[in-house]
């Protein structure tokens, strides 16, 4: 049987890092004997500059008819003087809304030999292994009324919250806790606002039905402190969608590059894969981009999207060692192009 996964490079650096994911794929179907199915599909502002939607039809059809999807980045600073609801921004959006993920899943972790990589001291970053637990499809990013009146100069952003809302992510949490560390960070705002009330309240509830978890709350303000002073204290963090965007960027830079980072977004059907670096436009078209964030979102697809452990777990090593044999990209103080470290990778993956 053939896994139908739809590939979305986008923009910016997008259609670099999705190419050395997709060769990726297609050596880990060689050697596994896996039959993958995989289309190309225009999204961002790479679709809004052939002349279409930011996001096509025939690439949400694409998506939801597929079994997982692969993204890249979306974002161009061509497109910024429009509005929120049609700049290439709004595609990623809808695609999330349209397939459902809610659970927002970015796990950072202190990778061996990137110690020094990154801005923090390695006693400090030493044994970091988290991951947040972001709210998708809810907050700040969907709610209504949102408008900006030109006339008046005044604007507004509705933040609104329901508990089923709140519920299904702080399973997922509790869930990943469980074969974790068993601890869980909610992440909220509760000394200000009332939807973070309501997500405190939630989320102690679902704690009853996780006895063997530990669960602790945070301020945002303070937890943005302590990611930065002890991110080895961190196992699971679960909190909502604005807070989840802000602190995952932080978390992949402790862990030494954003660049790092992958991601997975799953909910009722096909999961959307996606590294957490953006589009990044300074760098784009250079072949100096890193392709890890790709890869291992392309990993985390195999596994929680497909299923396929051993096949993500091999591409996983292989980056590892790709790692390991001292290789690095640009931003983490290397000269190594993003083809050449994929090209280690899958040389690597070739010995498994
Ligand atoms: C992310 C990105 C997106 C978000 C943007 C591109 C809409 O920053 O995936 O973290 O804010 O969710
Ligand atoms: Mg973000």
């Amino acid at each position: 049987m053939a896994f139908r996964i739809a590939l979305l490079p986008g923009d910016g650096i997008g259609p670099e890092v999705v190419r050395e994911a997709r060769r990726a794929l297609e050596r880990v179907s060689q050697i596994f004997k896996r039959d993958f199915s995989l289309s190309e599909h225009l999204i961002g502002g790479a679709a809004l500059s052939a002349g279409h939607a930011a996001l096509p039809a025939s690439t949400l059809e694409a998506a939801k008819a597929s079994d997982a999807v692969l993204l890249g980045a979306v974002g161009d600073p061509a497109f910024d003087h429009l509005p929120p609801a049609s700049r290439p921004e709004s595609a990623l959006l809808a695609l999330r809304k349209a397939l459902g993920v809610f659970a927002n899943l970015r796990p950072a972790k202190a990778w061996a030999g990137l110690e020094d990589s990154g801005p923090l001291k390695k006693s400090v970053l030493a044994g970091t292994d988290m991951i947040v637990v972001r709210e998708l499809l809810g907050g700040l990013y969907y709610g209504e009324p949102r408008e900006w009146d030109r006339t008046s100069d005044r604007a507004i952003n509705t933040l609104r919250y329901s508990r089923p809302e709140i519920e299904r992510v702080a399973r997922v949490a509790f869930e990943l806790a469980r074969e974790r560390r068993k601890t869980v960070v909610s992440v909220d705002k509760a000394n200000v606002l009332e939807t973070s009330q309501l997500w405190r309240a939630v989320v102690n509830d679902v704690a009853k039905q996780y006895a063997g978890v530990q669960l602790t709350h945070e301020y945002v303000d303070a937890c943005a402190m302590k990611l930065a002073c002890a991110p080895a204290s961190f196992d699971v963090l679960l909190t909502e969608n604005l807070f989840g965007d802000i602190l995952s960027d932080e978390a992949g830079a402790i862990c030494g590059s954003l660049g790092m980072l992958p991601s997975a977004s799953l909910g009722e059907g096909a999961g959307l894969f996606e590294p957490v670096h953006g589009s990044a436009p300074t760098i784009a078209g250079k072949n100096i981009a890193n392709p890890c964030g790709a890869i291992l979102s392309a990993a985390m697809m195999l596994r929680l999207g497909l299923k396929l452990d051993a096949e993500a777990t091999a591409l996983e090593q292989a980056v590892e060692k790709t790692l390991a044999s001292g290789l690095r990209t640009a931003d983490l103080g290397g000269s190594t192009s993003t083809s050449a470290f994929a090209d280690a990778v899958l040389t690597m993956l070739a010995r498994t």
